[in-house]
């Protein structure tokens, strides 16, 4: 038995792949760990009507973290259609299995770290160096959804909300909607973790991302506890923008910008656009972390057209690997496996196709260990 339990779910598409990538960096990094394979995805809710069988939470439970490759995710009509036919007409709904999984595990912090590493072409800009800490729980991905908007929640709308007479004749399968909750508890931790690891890694300034001045109740609440957390770390300068406008500047100047605290999906579509300024997706890692549990996965998708091919960039799953090791405490393994991505980016002799080159997944995970090994 290893030291640590990780549960290893590969997901769909090229989740496998990128993650078979990951353990041979594992490997040769020397983690002591017992590696437990778990089934979630696509496959799992045709065939049984859940993407995130129960037997999956349990691994989970009983694990101290787990990498996870990606998931396919379809819209409602095409997710009932795609259903073993004995499944049909059940009501089965699907959900995103990485969605849940934050929520059930309580995995609040959404840490992505967007580095331009010397020597990639793909960098936007040399010497990039972002942090975004987006709440992983709340804010639109809560799950409270209508669609149709049953007539109950119609009638009391029109009672308590004016603007909602905008909507109040509309058919109830004419119109849906999708709550945005955002709580005290939930803005405030992550903006306690963002900050921090602002002070512990002598990061310059952390900015708070929203739309407080449209959305009022949910942004306005997030906005007001992140700079009452702020003002208890007196030693960290932070500021505030919408994220239209930031989204703007951070393109013009990504230097002004440090450490990026955001609700959920603002911190989804801005994490998107520091990847790509770091190389892309193929560049990206993510860790879902929580009090009790962590689950480390590559920011990209399951990009099913590649699936099959061991074609695309494993650097973001080997680096959320690295992640998931400062998480485990193994620190040394952790600059060790990054050093070594480093290494092979600067060298540019390794490069799969998005980097410009045609080496296939596992040479690049090859590469990276043979430099760990130097
Ligand atoms: C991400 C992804 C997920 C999200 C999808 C796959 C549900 O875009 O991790 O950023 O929206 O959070
Ligand atoms: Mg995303």
């Amino acid at each position: 038995m290893g030291k640590f339990r990780i549960a290893w779910l590969p997901g769909d598409g090229i989740g496998g792949e990128v993650l078979q990538a990951a353990r041979i960096v594992l490997d040769s990094v020397g983690l002591d760990a017992e590696y437990l394979p778990g089934d979630i995805g696509w496959n799992f809710w045709c065939s049984e009507g859940d993407a995130f069988p129960q037997r999956t939470i349990d691994l989970l439970k009983a694990t101290d973290a787990a990498m996870f490759g990606a998931i396919t995710s379809k819209p409602a009509r095409a997710a009932e259609a795609e259903l073993a036919p004995e499944l049909r007409g059940q009501g089965l709904v699907y959900r995103s299995p990485i969605v849940r999984m934050r929520q059930l595990f309580d995995l609040y912090i959404c840490l992505r770290p967007c580095k331009a590493y010397p020597g990639n072409a793909l960098n936007y800009r040399e010497g990039i160096d972002l942090v975004v800490f987006r709440e992983n729980t709340e804010d639109l991905y809560c799950g409270v959804e209508f669609t149709p908007v049953p007539s109950e929640l119609a009638a009391l709308l029109a009672r308590i909300s004016g603007p909602f007479g905008a909507f109040q004749q509309l058919p109830g399968d004419q119109y849906a909607v999708s709550c945005k909750i955002n709580t005290r508890k939930g803005s405030e931790r992550i903006t306690r973790r963002a900050f921090e690891f602002a002070h512990r890694f002598g990061r310059k300034k952390v900015t708070i991302v929203h739309k407080a001045n449209v959305v009022r109740a949910t942004d306005g609440l997030f906005l007001e506890v992140a700079k009452e957390v702020g003002e208890e770390f007196p030693e960290i300068p932070f500021d505030e923008a919408n994220v239209d406008a930031l989204v703007m500047w951070l393109l013009r100047n990504p230097f002004n910008y440090d450490v990026l605290l955001a609700p959920n999906l603002y911190g989804d579509i801005i994490s998107d656009l520091c990847a790509q300024m770091v190389g892309g997706l193929g560049f990206s890692c993510s860790g879902n972390i929580g009090e009790q549990l962590g689950v480390f996965e590559p920011a990209h998708g399951s990009a099913p057209k590649y699936a099959g091919q061991f074609k695309v960039n494993p650097i973001a799953t080997i680096l959320a690997a690295k992640m998931m090791l400062d998480w485990l405490g193994e620190s040394e393994k952790a600059v060790k496996v990054e050093s070594a991505v480093a290494h092979v980016i600067q060298e540019g002799r390794v490069k799969t196709y998005d980097m410009g080159g045609n080496h296939k997944t596992l040479e690049m995970a090859e590469a990276i260990a043979r430099a760990i090994s130097g």
